[in-house]
C-alpha cells in the first residue's frame, strides 16, 4: 500500500476510532451546554449514534455499508428544512471539536476534520 491510498478513516484509527467519536459527540451533546442542539433530536439517540458512526465512515473513505444500507444517504438533503441557526451550527461544531478531544483523535487529524466541516456546517445553515 502507498502512502497515497491511505485512508482519513485508516489514519485516525479505523472502526474502533469513529465509533468512539460518535459516541463521545452524542454524550457531549447530552450535556447542559447543549441544549438547543440536543432538543432538536429525537430523545433516543441511539439510531443517530449509529447513523453518525455509519457516515463518517464513510466520509472519512472506509467502508460505504451504512451509505448502502440506506439507499444512499445525502447529508445536505437529511438537514434541509430543519432551521438550522448560527446558533444551533455553532453548538454542533463545538460539541464535535470536544468529542474529537475525548475520542483521542490525534490533532492534526481532529484539526483537518474541523476544517472539512466548517464549509459542510455552514452550507446547511437556515435560508431566508
Ligand atoms: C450544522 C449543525 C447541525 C445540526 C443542528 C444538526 C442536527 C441534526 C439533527 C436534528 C438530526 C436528526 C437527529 C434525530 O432525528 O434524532 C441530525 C442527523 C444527522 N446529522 Fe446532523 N446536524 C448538523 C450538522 C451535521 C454535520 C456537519 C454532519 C456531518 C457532516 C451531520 C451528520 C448527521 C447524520 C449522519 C445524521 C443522522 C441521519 C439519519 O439518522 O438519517 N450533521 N442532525
Amino acid at each position: 500500500m502507498t502512502a497515497e491510498t491511505v485512508t482519513p478513516y485508516e489514519k485516525i484509527g479505523g472502526a474502533a476510532a469513529v465509533r468512539r467519536l460518535a459516541e463521545a459527540f452524542y454524550d457531549v451533546m447530552d450535556t447542559p451546554e447543549y441544549t438547543q442542539l440536543r432538543a432538536m433530536h429525537e430523545p433516543d439517540l441511539g439510531p443517530t449514534r449509529e447513523a453518525l458512526a455509519g457516515f463518517l465512515t464513510a466520509w472519512l473513505g472506509g467502508p460505504r455499508d451504512w451509505i448502502t444500507s440506506q439507499g444512499g444517504f445525502c447529508v445536505m438533503s437529511r438537514h434541509a428544512g430543519m432551521g438550522i441557526t448560527e446558533g444551533t451550527r455553532a453548538q454542533w461544531m463545538a460539541a464535535m471539536q470536544c468529542a474529537l478531544a475525548q475520542a483521542e483523535i490525534a490533532p492534526p487529524w481532529a484539526d483537518k476534520m474541523m476544517q472539512a466541516l466548517e464549509p459542510v456546517s455552514r452550507a446547511m445553515l437556515r435560508r431566508r
